[in-house]
């Protein structure tokens, strides 16, 4: 790509990757046929899709459409396969919901993102405050409830989003009530307990950190639209802030980005809320470089901390982003130097010192956030970048290059070499 435009126009968000897999997993939860609309067009729900046919149901996605159907067969198996958790982090969230349906669950111990250790010791516990048996053996999770699960009060030590996901589609078929203290807030967590309520659970508090769910005996299947996804949302934001452009972010979701929207109007810009979503206006100039310390939900999320440290690295001043929640997901840092960022890593701290010009160069993807957060690194340096491993891009924002130049960028895709030019 070569660097230089500022977006300007309106880009269009899907829904949200990180709600979209978890409904598919919630869909386990009742015979029958469920659909999902708004789902995002990635890699990521195809290989949900076959995760859930190995399981013995039929699934349709039809990308194109953003549309998934699942017909859940009444006996389904209870095994998730290494092959596919490794490729798919987010398997994890089948846990819950099969040791409710089928009393066991056999899940591979997921890889994952290359962004720190993440441990499932709080997915377990909560599952053993129900009333399952877990242990680890040859690189299985098994859980297991052969007389079902009941109801408890579980106190969790970090508001995990996928150990507050599992609690939660394990508890709602779960004999009894059982009261979840600081819970993950994620609106992504609000939208599971939205479709789970469609479906008949009694569920109160999600999106507040005491989440109470009365145990019924059966969930029916629902059609449900899957919340929009705030993590793109918020990439556009800051591509806009970063470029000095004007974009109106269409079905973004204000108030599920506070924070981030805080920070992008502390650098300078203009944040409106629109009819259609919010726009982001930079008025042409350079932004100022802000503080940012990441933290669970309403904080700043740690999914966008690669595009602040990306854009502190060329706004005015200097800035130090701390990372709360993950361990080494400063992968992004090491190639915007090669950009010609002046950086210094302290422990969680990374100090920024904003330059006036990145200069393009070859740089490397290492996952979903950091390689989209170098794209648009590459969308303000001069000349040309190249950034490999776009297919970690892909995971995250379908065509996204399509969508940068429908805003003016000048960025192409090679498909073969899965790189920009
Ligand atoms: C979800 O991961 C998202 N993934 C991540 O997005 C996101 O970065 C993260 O939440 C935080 O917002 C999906 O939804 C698929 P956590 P998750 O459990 O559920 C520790 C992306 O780019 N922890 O809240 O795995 C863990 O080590 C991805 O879309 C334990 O110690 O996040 C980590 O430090 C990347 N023990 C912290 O909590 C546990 O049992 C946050 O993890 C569970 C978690």
């Amino acid at each position: 790509m070569v660097g230089g435009a500022a977006l300007r126009g309106e880009v269009a968000v899907a829904g949200a990757k990180n709600s979209a897999l978890k409904l598919m997993a919630v869909a386990l939860l009742a015979t029958g046929r469920s659909r999902l609309t708004n789902v995002p067009a990635i890699l990521d729900v195809t290989i949900m899709a076959e995760l859930l046919r190995r399981l013995g149901c039929t699934v349709d996605y039809d990308a194109a459409a953003g549309v998934v159907e699942i017909d859940v067969p009444h006996d389904i198996g209870h095994r998730a396969d290494y092959d596919l958790v490794r490729a798919l982090r987010a398997s994890i969230s089948v846990l819950g919901p099969l040791v409710a349906r089928c009393g066991a669950a056999d899940v591979a111990v997921p890889g994952g993102d290359a962004i720190g250790s993440r441990g499932l010791d709080l997915h377990a516990a909560g599952l053993e405050a129900l009333g399952a048996t877990v242990h680890v053996t040859h690189g299985f999770l098994v859980a297991e409830a052969p007389e079902g699960l009941h109801g408890a009060e579980i106190r969790l030590e970090f508001p995990s989003v996928g150990a507050t996901e599992n609690v939660l589609t394990a508890a709602v078929l779960a004999h009894g009530r059982t009261r979840l203290e600081n819970a993950a807030r994620e609106p992504e967590i609000v939208d599971i307990a939205q479709m789970l309520t469609e479906m008949g659970a009694r569920i109160t508090g999600a999106g507040t950190s005491v989440i109470e769910v009365e145990g019924v005996r059966a969930l029916t299947p629902v059609e449900h639209a899957v919340v929009p996804d705030r993590i793109a949302a918020g990439t556009w934001a800051f591509a806009a802030a970063a470029t000095r452009g004007d974009v109106e972010v269409v079905g973004g979701v204000a108030e599920h980005l506070s924070a981030a929207l805080e920070l992008v109007k502390a650098s300078g810009a203009e944040v409106t809320v629109t009819d259609r979503g919010f726009r982001v206006d930079s008025g042409g100039r350079r932004p100022k470089a802000v503080d940012v310390a990441t933290l669970p939900y309403p904080g700043f999320p740690t999914d966008l901390q690669p595009f602040a440290i990306t854009c502190n690295a060329f706004f005015v001043n200097e800035a130090t982003v701390t990372e709360n929640l993950f361990e080494a997901r400063f992968r992004t840092v090491q190639e915007l130097n090669r950009l010609g960022a002046e950086t210094r890593i302290d422990g969680h701290h990374v100090m920024v010192h904003g330059v006036e010009r990145l200069s393009g160069a070859p740089v490397e993807a290492s996952d979903i956030r950091a390689g989209a957060a170098l794209v648009i690194a590459g969308l303000v340096a001069d000349g040309v970048t190249t950034v490999s491993g776009a297919q970690h891009i892909d995971r995250g924002y379908a065509g996204f290059a399509e969508s940068l130049r429908g805003l003016g960028a000048d960025v192409s895709r090679e498909p073969d070499e899965d790189f920009f030019l």
